[in-house]
């Protein structure tokens, strides 16, 4: 990926970041790549995640998810992190199956979806890296009863991606199913390019040694300075901008077909660094729809904000028709692509002339490797800019709360966190 920060630069925005500080950040920037280098060396926990390029057996992914690449649809159970990096990858890339992706409980929504898939033709994607969480497993429990309702055999279309222990390695080993180990050390927001993220991507047929490819020339990128390593200067530029007021980061990509790759960052960005009272709040956009909504704040509201745009410089394109209508005359010139090429750079434009700091994320197209390389890219800037703030990146305690909570209200477990909440609600 490509990373061009001028619009985010004190020269043009407010907040911006003056080069001189910049250069002083530098210096934080190779002692964080140290460690960061330090960290992959020793495999240590949630570095560990930028060697995946190099861990990841793509074989060892197809032969498992081999008899069930012929499924007409496939249900991903999973969530949070076991969920948005394969649901990314396969709306990013077109595929002729279907792919649904159960994270939510909602119990309409589970069921309208069970209802109208063929499940004789549907394959199941469980997926938890701690095998416990309710959502995850009550989903599957679920799913795998509607198959059996339907007359289908569940333990012949289902494959689990899960730690070496746990209640769905229990299940997994129960039933015989084909599995997969989610991989030591890494954490869910981190797994996208482990089997977590590329089981889906597998059953799709998609390329996974290209996403791998592109990830593993995304990491060579990775040196000690912000002005030689996009990822790095991304993370630096973000976080300096935070330290100025930039509080909320709007992720941007003008493709449809990026659009869940925005929900993916935000977990990535507010799980990874929303601790200590640090961190940017990241907010989910999509150019051009939200030109025509959120830009009006992002211009013209609170100077709270960096907008981070992510384009591919190639796109399939479609001709627009020539109209009998003189004033239309301009669009029957042009074409679809031209039209979401001129909105992007009105847009970058127009908030770099109302001072507002901007950031600019670009792919050649979108295609496996460079999705590889923008998810690795991403995560790297994600993991540079957590050692600038100096917060625990691979951690998220107030995440399990609310799973502890959950599953002790359920009677699931003895856990403190029920308590609180019982205790709170009593008081109402
Ligand atoms: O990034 C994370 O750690 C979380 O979002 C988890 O992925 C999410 O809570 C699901 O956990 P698990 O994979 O254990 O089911």
């Amino acid at each position: 990926m490509d990373v061009d920060i001028g619009n985010a630069l004190a020269s043009v925005a407010s907040p911006g970041v003056s080069r001189e500080a910049l250069d002083r950040l530098d210096e934080q920037v190779a002692d964080a790549h140290e460690r960061i280098e330090q960290g992959m060396a020793n495999a240590d926990h949630g570095y560990e995640a930028l060697n995946l390029p190099e861990r990841t057996d793509p074989d060892a992914i197809r032969a498992t998810v081999d008899p069930l690449t012929d499924a007409g649809a496939l249900v991903t159970i999973g969530i949070g992190g076991s969920s948005l990096g394969a649901a990314t990858i396969v709306d990013a890339l077109s595929s002729d199956t279907e792919t649904v992706f159960l994270d939510n409980v909602d119990p309409e929504w589970v069921t309208a979806h069970l209802d109208r898939l063929p499940l004789e033709d549907t394959a199941i994607n469980v997926v938890s890296r701690s095998g416990t969480t309710a959502e995850t497993l009550a989903n599957f429990l679920v799913a795998r009863e509607a198959f059996e309702s339907a007359g289908v055999d569940w333990t012949e279309r289902t494959i689990v991606t899960t730690g070496e222990s746990g209640p769905l390695r229990d299940l997994a080993d129960r039933h015989d199913l084909p599995s997969l180990k989610v991989p030591d050390g890494v954490p869910g927001r981190f797994s996208a390019l482990s089997a977590v993220g590329m089981v889906a991507a597998a059953v799709c047929d998609h390329d996974l040694d290209a996403l791998l490819e592109g990830a593993a020339a995304e990491a060579e990128t990775l040196t000690g300075s912000l002005y030689e390593c996009p990822a790095y200067a991304y993370g630096a530029t973000t976080y300096a901008l935070d330290a100025r007021g930039a509080g909320m980061n709007a992720m941007v990509p003008y493709a449809e077909s990026l659009e869940t790759y925005s929900e993916w960052f935000a977990q990535l960005w507010a799980e990874s660094l929303g601790k200590d009272d640090l961190g940017q709040t990241p907010l989910r956009a999509l150019g051009v729809t939200d030109q025509h909504s959120q830009l009006q704040l992002y211009r013209a509201g609170p100077r709270d904000k960096v907008v981070t745009f992510v384009r591919p410089t190639e796109t399939a394109d479609r001709s627009i028709p020539e109209t009998e209508v003189d004033d239309l005359a301009y669009l029957g010139d042009a074409s679809l692509g031209d039209l979401l090429a001129a909105e992007f750079e009105a847009t970058e434009a127009s908030l770099a002339a109302a001072g507002r700091p901007n950031v600019r994320v670009e792919i050649d197209r979108v295609d496996e490797y460079e999705l590889g390389g923008l998810l690795y890219g991403m995560e790297a800037a994600c993991v540079l800019a957590g050692e600038l703030y100096g917060v625990n990146t691979f951690e998220q305690p107030a995440v399990e709360w609310a799973k502890k909570a959950t599953r002790g209200l359920l009677g699931g477990g003895e856990f403190a966190e029920a308590d609180a909440v019982a205790e709170k609600t009593e008081l109402r």
